[in-house]
């Protein structure tokens, strides 16, 4: 086996190099939810084509129905990896919030400032600057390492299960590395072994044929803001329990000995709440880190109808509209849990209004032991690059395409995060610890040696 600290030297020398690096892809504007900057994407996918061509890859974009993805394979002996991330990004606005400009990236007090620095730029980019340290120092990769970077995860990954059946023989491995996900806490290596599904619905409600003078119309024609209101309170209970009939039906219960160890994590409600600003937090029967990593939720996003600007308007609105999600715990079914919003939205709507549901998009929730080998490799090799006991945790988050990939391919999956809870993902001023992103290539560079010296 050669000599991971002169391979890791190596990496350390270039730094600066791998920082610029990153902010060049930081500057394309991949953003995925907007059709104006689909030019963007492939910009981005291009880029990392060129970047793991460089490596010593052999890398390709493959066009799907939405943004491409781009597939690289490194070939070589061992374990095939498929790494798995995602160049797409979430939309900037508000912008004016943001410190400096979304994209262009800037360090300030160690932290890079970028819209798409932790989720998922910069964390996709720790593993291509760790195997690119060890191609430049041993001439090779010490696993077969296959990466798959799609351009749609924001979005709910729509195109990508397709695109991925399509190459299927191309993609085949023995475990899965995704790093999107973030660290319990600073200076805390830490895996995940859970993430939740979600769907996401909208709720449109008619009512009369136009806006009506309340004056004139009101007290006898039935109010579809004041209805879309009931139906969506209708939802929960005063417990904080979700009403939707059959909702948790598929509710697997955590096993004793995990919610046992998340007692031991540093959390504490009071400054949890202190953080956000609230002075209590929703009712249940549960810890909050099994509510946010273990309950499943339901969630009004947005919500809109009638007169909301300046001053008064006396109307009772035609219509009403909200977004509506429900993040999913394993082994909930993201189609089964719209059917059930569905039925109950229809069997509750008052006569006087119609009510229409549209389906927006939907991710299965996973769930896994954390026992498998290649995750006590990973806990080593994270315990190795940041000089402190790995933590497992489960997180709130959803990416869809963690449990398509588990059923196509029956393998485990290690999910490293290099992000912290509080850099901002999907708002102003996101931005990724530097010490957490050269750390992460140590960590990545361990961790395929460990892969690689077949300990276990
Ligand atoms: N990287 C996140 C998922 C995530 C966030 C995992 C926090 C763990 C902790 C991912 O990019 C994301 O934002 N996913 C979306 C998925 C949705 C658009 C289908 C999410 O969770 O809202
Ligand atoms: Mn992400
Ligand atoms: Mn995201």
């Amino acid at each position: 086996m050669p000599n991971l600290n002169a391979i890791l030297a190596k990496s350390d020398e270039n730094q600066p190099a791998a920082l610029d690096r990153l902010c060049e892809l930081l500057r394309i504007k991949s953003i995925s939810a907007d059709p104006t900057f689909a030019d963007e994407c492939v910009q981005a996918a291009d880029w990392l084509v060129d970047q793991l061509n460089d490596i010593g890859f052999r890398a390709s974009r493959r066009d799907t129905d939405g943004h491409p993805m781009v597939v690289a394979h490194s070939g070589g002996e061992g374990r095939h990896i498929l790494f798995y991330g995602h160049y797409d990004v979430q939309p900037e606005d508000p912008v004016e919030l943001w410190s400096s400009p979304p994209f262009e990236p800037e360090v300030r007090d160690g932290k890079l400032f970028a819209r798409g620095s932790v989720d998922d730029k910069g964390q996709l980019y720790v593993h291509a600057k760790a195997l690119e340290a060890w191609i430049r120092a041993t001439g090779s990769c010490p696993v077969n390492v296959v990466f798959l970077i799609e351009g749609e995860e924001e979005v709910g990954s729509p195109n990508v299960a397709a695109a991925v059946q399509e190459h299927l023989d191309d993609l085949r491995c023995d475990a899965v590395v995704v790093s999107d996900t973030t660290m319990f806490a600073p200076g805390l290596p830490t895996l995940t072994n859970g993430l939740r599904g979600l769907a996401y619905l909208q709720v449109d409600i008619q009512g009369p044929n136009r806006d009506l003078h309340s004056g004139m119309f009101g007290g006898a024609v039935v109010n579809p803001a004041e209805t879309l209101a009931r139906m969506l309170t209708a939802c929960r209970d005063e417990n904080g329990r979700i009403t939707i009939p059959g909702f948790y039906d598929d509710v697997r219960e955590v096993p004793a000995h995990e919610r046992e160890d998340w007692t031991r994590l540093p959390f504490s409600d009071d400054e949890y709440r202190a953080s956000l600003g609230v002075d209590a937090l929703m009712p249940s029967d549960h810890s909050t880190l099994e509510c946010l990593w273990a309950q499943p939720t339901f969630d009004v996003n947005g919500l809109l109808s009638g007169f909301t600007g300046e001053g008064s308007k006396t109307v009772l609105p035609a219509t009403a509209m909200a977004k509506v999600s429900m993040r999913l715990v394993a082994d909930q079914d993201p189609e089964r849990i719209a059917d059930a919003f569905e039925a109950y939205m229809s069997e509750i709507a008052p006569a006087g209004v119609s009510v229409s549901i549209t389906r927006m998009h939907g991710g299965k929730p996973w769930s896994a032991s954390r026992d498998h080998p290649v995750l006590k490799a990973a806990a080593r090799a994270l315990e190795r690059g940041f000089g402190a006991e790995t933590v497992f945790i489960r997180e709130g988050g959803s990416i869809p395409l963690v449990a398509t990939l588990e059923e196509l391919f029956g393998v485990p999956t290690v999910m490293m995060g290099f992000g912290l809870p509080d850099e901002n993902a999907h708002a102003p001023d996101e931005n990724l610890d530097v010490g957490n992103f050269f750390n992460g290539i140590a960590s990545a560079a361990y961790f395929f040696e460990e892969l690689a010296s077949n300990r276990e």
